[in-house]
C-alpha cells in the first residue's frame, strides 16, 4: 500500500534526481537511527494478553467477482480497466475462496483479520437499496471468522468509491457524500455490528486525499499543472483541503450514528485510519527541525486534531489560508472525540527538509502549503524496499502520537515489506523487517503507548494498488498462473505464525525445509 504514498511524492516532487543527490548527502544522518531489535529477545508473551495480532487486506484487492451477483464498478474498477497494469476482476478471489483463506488464518494463528466491505457491492447504487447478495457474501465471510475464533475488523472505505456515486455528484468532493456514507454504514452496523465490533470509517484518509486529488496517482485521478500527473479535471490546490473536510465530517457522522444507535447494544469501537510516516529532519539546523513539525502538522495534523482537539493545526490554517474550510461550532463539536481509536498504517521512516522557496511560490498544493521536502533514503539499502534499520520509527512514531494527542488508544492497520511479486517463498527480508518492527512496537508498549493491536499487510499477495501484481506484501504467495489461485506459506507465514503460537522465532529455527518443499511442488522458483 506504502506504493500509493511513494508515487504521491514521486508525483508531486518531479525532482527525482534532486531528492537523490540531496539523499546522497544525507547519509550522516543514518546513525540517528540504527537501533535493530536483536531477533528472539522478545516472543508472544511480552505483549499484553489481550494484545490483537492479525493480518489485512482490502476488498477491491482480493476479492474478485467484480461484476459478479448485483456488484457495480467503484471508481478503482473504473482506472484499473481504463488505463491501469491489471485490475481487481478476479484478484486473490476472495469472494469464492473465503473458507480455505480463513482456514489459512487458523493455521497462521491470527487473532484478527482486517478486511473492507466493498460499498458498491452491498448497496449497487451508491444509496438506497440493499443487495442481499452482498449482505450474505460478507454475512458468511464474518460467520466463518467468528466460529474459527477470529475478530473481524472491518473497514468501510479502502479506496473504492461507487462510481455512481462519483459520476453523480463527484463523490468525496461533495458534502452530499456525509448522508451517502452514513447511510452506508448505517446498512453495516446493523447487518453486522452484533458480530464486528471494530470498525474504520476511512483507510488512509490523507493518502487517499492527496493521491486522489493533489497528485492524482490514484483513483479518482484530479489534479491540476503544475501539480500532480497530467490529469484531465481536477485542481490541486483546492480540492485536498475540500475533500478531507468532508471525510472527517463524514467519518464523525457514521461515529456519531454508531454511538448513538449502536454502540450500548453492540459495546464497539469505531476508528479513522491514516498514514503515518516517521519523519526525521534532515540535518539538525532549526529550519530542518521546524520543517519536520510542519511535516507532521499538514500529514498527520491535518486529521488527527480535528479529531482530538476539534479544528486543524494553526499552522495549517495559516499556510493554506482561505483554501481549507472552516468547521463551524456545530461540526467541530461532532468531530471532536468522534473516534475510541486511531487507525495506523505505518511503513518506513522519511527525512525531511525545509523548502524555503515553498513560502513564495505561488500557487501552492498541498506540498508547497507543507514548505518541507521527504526525501527518500532507499538508496542506501537496495536489498530491501523498506529499510529494516528505520525500524525504531515504529516506537517514535507512537511516542509521538502519545505525547501530542494525549495516548489514545491505537490500532497498527498495516506494516509490512515489499518484494517484487516473483521473488521466491524465502522472504527473509521481510521476516527481517517485521521480526524488527513487531520489537520496535513492544518498546513503545512498555514506554506507555496504548496500542492494541497490530496487523501486517498483506495475509495474500493481492492486487496492489498503484503497483498491480508487480509488487507483494504478502505472508502467503498466490500463484496467479494458475486458475486455482493457490496459496503457498513464505517464510514469513512461518515466522508469524511461530511468533503467535509462542514458539521461537529465531530467524534460523524457522522452518526452512517447508518452504523448499512446497517450492518444489509449485513453479515457484527460490
Ligand atoms: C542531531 O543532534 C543529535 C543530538 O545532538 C545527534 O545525535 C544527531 O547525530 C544529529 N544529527 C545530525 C544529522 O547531525
Ligand atoms: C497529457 O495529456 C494530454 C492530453 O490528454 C496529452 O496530449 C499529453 O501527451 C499528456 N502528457 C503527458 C506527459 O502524459
Ligand atoms: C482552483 O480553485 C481556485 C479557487 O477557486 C481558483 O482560484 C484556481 O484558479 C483554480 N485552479 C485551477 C487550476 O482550476
Ligand atoms: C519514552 O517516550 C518518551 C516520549 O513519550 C521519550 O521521550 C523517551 O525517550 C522514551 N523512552 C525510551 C526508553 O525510549
Ligand atoms: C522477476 O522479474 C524481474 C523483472 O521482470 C526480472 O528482472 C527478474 O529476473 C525476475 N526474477 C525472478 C526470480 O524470476
Ligand atoms: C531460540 O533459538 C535460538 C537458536 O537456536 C537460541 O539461541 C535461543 O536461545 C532460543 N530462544 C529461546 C527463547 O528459546
Ligand atoms: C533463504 O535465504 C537465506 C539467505 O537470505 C539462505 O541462507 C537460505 O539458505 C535460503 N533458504 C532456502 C530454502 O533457499
Amino acid at each position: 500500500m506504502d506504493m500509493v504514498m511513494k508515487g504521491v511524492f514521486i508525483a508531486s516532487l518531479k525532482t527525482i534526481l534532486l531528492v537523490f543527490l540531496i539523499s546522497l548527502l544525507a547519509r550522516n544522518a543514518i546513525g540517528v537511527l540504527l537501533n535493530i531489535n536483536n531477533p528472539s529477545t522478545y516472543s508472544r508473551d511480552d505483549f499484553p494478553p489481550n494484545f490483537i495480532f492479525g493480518s489485512g487486506t482490502s476488498a477491491y484487492q482480493v476479492e474478485g467477482a467484480a461484476t459478479e451477483d448485483g456488484r457495480t464498478p467503484s471508481i478503482w474498477d473504473t482506472i484499473a480497466h481504463r488505463e491501469f497494469m491489471g485490475n481487481g476482476d478476479i484478484a486473490c478471489d476472495q469472494y469464492h475462496k473465503y473458507k480455505e483463506d480463513v482456514q489459512l488464518m487458523v493455521d497462521t494463528g491470527l487473532d484478527a483479520y482486517r478486511f473492507s466491505i466493498s460499498w458498491s457491492r452491498l448497496i449497487p447504487s451508491g444509496r438506497g437499496p440493499v443487495n442481499p447478495k452482498g449482505v450474505q457474501y460478507y454475512n458468511n465471510l464474518i460467520n466463518e471468522l467468528i466460529s474459527n475464533g477470529i475478530q473481524p475488523h472491518v473497514t468501510l472505505f479502502h479506496y473504492d468509491l461507487p462510481q455512481v456515486l462519483e459520476d453523480e455528484y463527484g463523490g468525496w468532493l461533495s458534502r452530499k457524500i456525509v448522508e451517502d456514507f452514513t447511510a452506508y454504514a448505517d446498512v453495516c452496523f446493523r447487518e453486522f455490528g452484533d458480530r464486528v465490533s471494530h470498525w474504520t470509517t476511512v483507510n488512509e484518509a490523507n493518502v487517499f486525499v492527496l493521491g486522489g486529488y493533489n497528485s492524482g496517482n490514484v483513483p479518482p485521478k484530479r489534479c491540476s499543472a503544475p501539480f500532480g500527473l497530467n490529469c484531465t479535471s481536477g485542481n490541486s490546490t483546492t480540492e485536498p483541503y475540500i475533500v478531507a473536510h468532508n471525510c472527517l465530517l463524514a467519518h464523525a457522522s457514521a461515529s456519531r450514528l454508531y454511538k448513538t444507535k449502536y454502540q450500548d447494544k453492540q459495546h464497539g469501537f469505531v476508528g479513522l485510519n491514516i498514514f503515518l510516516y516517521w519523519f526525521v529532519p534532515l540535518t539538525n539546523r532549526t529550519e530542518d527541525v521546524m520543517a519536520t513539525q510542519r511535516a507532521n502538522d499538514f500529514f498527520v495534523g491535518w486529521f488527527i486534531d480535528p479529531l482530538v482537539f476539534g479544528d486543524y493545526p494553526d499552522i495549517v490554517k495559516k499556510r493554506v489560508g482561505s483554501r481549507i474550510p472552516s468547521f463551524t461550532r456545530h461540526e467541530s463539536h461532532q468531530v471532536k472525540s468522534s473516534y475510541d481509536f486511531i487507525g495506523l498504517n505505518h511503513y518506513t521512516t522519511v527525512y525531511i527538509k525545509d523548502n524555503a522557496d515553498a513560502f513564495i511560490a505561488e500557487p501552492r498544493d498541498f506540498f508547497v502549503d507543507m514548505a518541507a521536502t521527504i526525501i527518500f533514503k532507499q538508496d542506501t539499502v537496495p536489498t530491501s524496499v523498506f529499510p529494516i534499520e528505520y525500524s525504531s520509527g515504529m516506537q517514535r512514531s507512537l511516542e509521538y502520537i502519545k505525547e501530542k494527542y494525549g495516548n489514545p488508544p491505537i490500532y497498527i492497520h498495516e506494516n509490512g515489506q515489499a518484494t517484487p511479486s516473483n521473488s521466491s517463498l524465502n522472504d527473509t527480508s521481510r521476516v527481517k523487517y517485521l521480526d524488527a518492527y513487531i520489537g520496535s512496537l513492544l518498546d513503545a508498549l512498555r514506554n506507555g503507548s496504548d496500542t492494541r493491536g497490530y496487523f501486517t499487510w498483506s495475509f495474500l499477495d493481492l492486487f496492489e494498488l498503484l503497483d498491480g501484481y508487480e509488487s507483494s506484501f504478502g505472508l502467503y504467495y498466490v500463484d496467479f498462473n494458475d486458475p486455482d489461485l493457490k496459496r503457498y506459506a513464505k517464510l514469513s507465514a512461518y515466522w508469524y505464525t511461530n511468533f503467535l503460537k509462542g514458539r521461537n522465532i529465531s530467524i534460523m529455527e524457522v522452518d526452512q525445509k517447508s518452504i523448499l518443499m512446497q517450492s518444489k511442488a509449485s513453479h515457484i522458483s527460490h
